[in-house]
């Protein structure tokens, strides 16, 4: 055996033993990482073994195995640094109020005024909202954010900005979606409380947040507890889901309608069906074509009905037919390994941020997992809020990532 090939061998046999059979050495390593960021090569975790630490409950435990402690960016796929962090990413938190989830779901960038806006939890652990108190809808400004970073000297150490709530009419009750700005107005969406209607609101972002509702039935029948709303911003239409959780969380009736996902034109307000053949249908967004719908199916969260694991925590895609807008060819996009996947955003990439039961997930347009921002702890939603700054929502906090990635705008009119 030459030196040449005894060389080959030796090394091949270090490679194996390292990698085992079928690994691609080093393919998957990102060649550098932001500074809170871990790498977690795929083939290191493929095999636990016999007595290996398997996770038994997708909602109490999570998949850490360099037990880092969050916030940290968990990066499994080198394309989650050059395509959506960037080298220099860093994520803290901007605001957070132990007792309170003021921070649950409906986020809307505000790109004139740099404001966020976002509900509180309707119904859950730590809402304060119930069959008698409704919930509430706070924002925040991201220029003190930038101020107070500026003036913390650090990009990782936590701030806590001011929150203020907005005053809303009646109407309002119990918002859980947001999108917008529709003609300068936010789009919320409400669930309703006791035999208060589900709703669509126009709402007046500034001062005194007045609200014109411009859907509150179907033919008649009440909604069960509205969810999460988008524009699809080719054609102006508003599209909307509808489940059960004013219902699981008891501020509403029993369901008295299919969870379905909706299409309202907001000119002749004539409503239709697009989709349906959920267990509970929440989150949803376009590709910035237009050309691509994504639902998510919390099915496996239940409420005061428990959570059950064998029931979807999925992310659906489906063709927009350009004619009908029904939408066609529904298939699984991504399943979440911890929680559900919950409100979802898309950056100008085609890539799929979801709020999760650790953090916010992020996926490719072919449905592979790049990374996580990781947060240990459940974010319901997330937003684009100008160019690469993705605010998160977790409840009890709200979180800043500086990444590399950017949203496309929201808002229709363009
Ligand atoms: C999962 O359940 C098995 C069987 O009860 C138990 O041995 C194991 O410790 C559990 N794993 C964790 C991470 O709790
Ligand atoms: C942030 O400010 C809010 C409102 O003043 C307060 O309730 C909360 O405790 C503060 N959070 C921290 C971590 O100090
Ligand atoms: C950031 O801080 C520096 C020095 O403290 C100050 O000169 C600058 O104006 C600040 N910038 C912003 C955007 O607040
Ligand atoms: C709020 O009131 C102003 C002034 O009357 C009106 O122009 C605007 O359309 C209203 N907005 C909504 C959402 O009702
Ligand atoms: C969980 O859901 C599955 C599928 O719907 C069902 O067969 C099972 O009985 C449920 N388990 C519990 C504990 O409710």
């Amino acid at each position: 055996m030459s030196l040449g090939i005894a060389l080959c061998v030796a090394v091949a046999s270090v490679w194996f033993s390292l990698y085992g059979p079928g690994a691609s050495a080093q393919t998957n390593a990102p060649t550098s990482l932001p500074p809170q960021a871990v790498f977690v090569d795929p083939v290191s975790v493929a095999v636990l073994g016999e007595s290996g630490p398997f996770r038994n409950s997708s909602f109490t435990q999570f998949f850490n195995p360099t037990n880092t402690s969050p916030p940290f960016f968990q990066v499994f796929h080198p394309d989650f640094v050059t395509k959506v962090l960037g080298t220099s990413a860093s994520i803290r938190q901007i605001a957070s109020n132990s007792g309170f989830a003021f921070a649950h779901e409906a986020p809307i960038f505000l790109p004139e005024t740099d404001e966020v806006t976002f509900a509180s939890n309707d119904g859950g652990l730590l809402g304060f909202s119930d069959l008698n108190h409704n919930n509430r809808v706070s924002k925040i400004n991201l220029g003190e954010v930038a101020r107070a970073a500026n003036a913390s000297g650090s990009k990782t150490s936590p701030l806590n900005v001011t929150v203020t709530a907005l005053s809303l009419p009646s109407p309002i009750q119990m918002t859980n979606g947001g999108t917008g700005p529709f003609h300068g107005q936010l789009i919320l969406v409400n669930s309703g409380r006791g035999q208060l209607p589900p709703n669509i609101a126009l709402v007046n972002p500034a001062s005194p947040n007045n609200a014109t509702v411009i859907l509150d039935n179907y033919f008649g029948r009440q909604f069960n507890s509205l969810n999460d709303v988008k524009i699809h911003r080719q054609t102006g239409m508003i599209f909307f889901t509808d489940t059960i959780y004013g219902f699981l969380n008891q501020f509403r009736p029993e369901p008295l309608i299919p969870g379905q996902v909706y299409r309202l034109d907001p000119t002749t307000r004539r409503v239709k069906v697009v989709a349906d053949g959920f267990d509970k249908p929440n989150g949803i967004a376009f590709s910035e074509d237009g050309k691509t719908a994504f639902i998510t199916d919390t099915g496996s969260s239940g409420g005061f009905l428990g959570n059950n694991q064998t029931e979807p925590a999925t992310i659906y895609a489906f063709d927009v037919d350009p004619k009908t807008q029904a939408f066609a060819n529904r298939r699984v996009f991504a399943y979440v390994d911890t929680g559900i996947a919950d409100g979802i955003q898309l950056d100008t990439q085609g890539n799929v941020y979801s709020g999760t039961g650790d953090g916010a997930q992020v996926w490719d347009s072919t449905g592979t997992l790049l990374g996580k921002f990781f947060l240990g702890t459940v974010s319901s939603n997330l937003i684009f809020a100008g160019k690469g700054q993705l605010v998160i929502l977790a409840e009890t906090a709200i979180y800043l990532a500086e990444i590399k990635a950017s949203g496309f705008d929201l808002a229709f009119p363009q």
